[in-house]
């Protein structure tokens, strides 16, 4: 037994423990589900206004804190503010989501990283803030997309049911998508390392898009870039924790945790829980409650809870949903969840 053990739950499982409290936070924790988050939006003006305001991004990073006490607060921003910071034109539209300048092989040799981390200056000074705000058993988790998920959002300029154009381009054109891709390694390791030394006690490397992608794809887009990115992060802070969370891919979770050198896999609800203890064994997990059953409440969100607690709490695990929480989640739901697994005893 570890006697020196912190009470930083979140930290403690990221570095294998098993037997202390479960922690519990969720993925898009501060959002459109949240009265008080709609109303600082509309003080904002856009949605990059407010990732760029220290002030009112702190505001709406602790909002959820405040409301259910999460073990872990994650930096309010978003995975698109890389390649606003590259130079690419990035908005928000209200029901439409991002709209991006797109880029292709022509364009993708002249976007530039000198200016990414003075560009983001203002959530690197949130970071700090935050730090100093919370409690220090609370994590403040930073993050950033994965090359191949901000990658799509480049090719296709918006959102797509299932990121043809990434795919196709990346087919197409591979050296050309290798140079963005290369680029984003870099812009996101420097980024990650900025908001490591800023205040982050971890970071997550969110990449939702992984799934659409066959083997050698994977390998080659979502696999090595992010080896890549933790390695340049542990070449400047050896002992960076890093969670990875690549979205959706089923058989393809083995491995990745090993292959990449995560510290931490965030599981999403489409997996086998047998085969999630498998991945368990191996590494620390995170997840998996489908935000469906967030949304449903009553019996249906009692039993997703109790099938993670029952099938996943001998081993290291932080309580989340598989996916971020929708704006549609009536808040009671968020209680429930939130009371039954602090309820829970191992
Ligand atoms: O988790 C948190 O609370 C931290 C903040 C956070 C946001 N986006 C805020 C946000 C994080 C970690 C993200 C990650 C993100 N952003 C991902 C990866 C995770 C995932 O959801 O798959 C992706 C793919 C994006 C890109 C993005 N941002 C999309 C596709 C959209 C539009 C869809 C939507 O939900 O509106 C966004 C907008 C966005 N990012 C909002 C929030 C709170 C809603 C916009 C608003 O408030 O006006």
């Amino acid at each position: 037994m570890n006697t020196t053990k912190s009470n930083r739950l979140v930290m403690n499982v990221i570095d294998g423990d098993q037997t202390g409290n479960l922690p519990i936070w969720m993925m898009r924790q501060a959002g459109r589900y949240l009265p008080e988050y709609k109303a600082t939006r509309k003080e904002a003006g856009s949605f990059l206004d407010l990732c760029y305001n220290p002030d009112l991004a702190v505001k709406v990073t602790l909002q959820p804190i405040d409301r259910f006490g999460f073990d872990a607060a994650i930096l309010f921003s978003d995975i698109l503010v890389i390649p606003d910071a590259l130079g690419v034109n990035v908005r928000f539209e209200e029901g439409r989501g991002p709209i991006l300048e797109t880029v292709d092989q022509t364009t993708i040799p002249n976007l530039n990283g000198d200016n990414v981390l003075t560009h983001l200056a203002p959530v690197l000074e949130t970071v700090g803030r935050l730090r100093e705000e919370l409690p220090s058993e609370t994590t403040l988790l930073g993050f950033c997309g994965a090359p191949w998920t901000v990658a799509t959002y480049m090719i296709a300029g918006h959102g797509t049911p299932d990121q043809g154009p990434a795919r196709q381009f990346s087919l197409n054109h591979p050296d050309s998508f290798q140079i963005l891709i290369d680029k984003l390694v870099e812009a996101s390791s420097n980024y990650l390392i900025a908001q490591l030394k800023a205040g982050a006690d971890a970071v997550q490397i969110f990449d939702s898009w992984a799934s659409v992608l066959d083997e050698q794809q994977f390998e080659r887009w979502c696999v090595e870039p992010v080896r890549k990115i933790v390695e340049n992060v542990r070449m400047e802070i050896p002992n960076a924790k890093i969670i990875g969370f690549p979205k959706g891919v089923g058989a393809f979770y083995k491995g990745y945790a090993k292959k990449t050198g995560v510290n931490m896999l965030g599981l999403d609800w489409t997996i086998p829980m047998s085969f999630a203890q498998e991945l368990q064994s191996e590494v620390p997990v995170q997840g998996n409650l489908d935000p469906n059953r967030l949304i449903a409440g009553g019996r249906a969100l009692d039993e997703g809870i109790d099938a993670i607690l029952e099938n996943l709490s001998a081993g290291p695990l932080v309580f989340n949903l598989g996916h971020g929480i929708t704006p549609l989640t009536p808040i009671p739901h968020v209680q429930q969840m939130v009371d039954r697994v602090r309820a829970f005893r191992r």
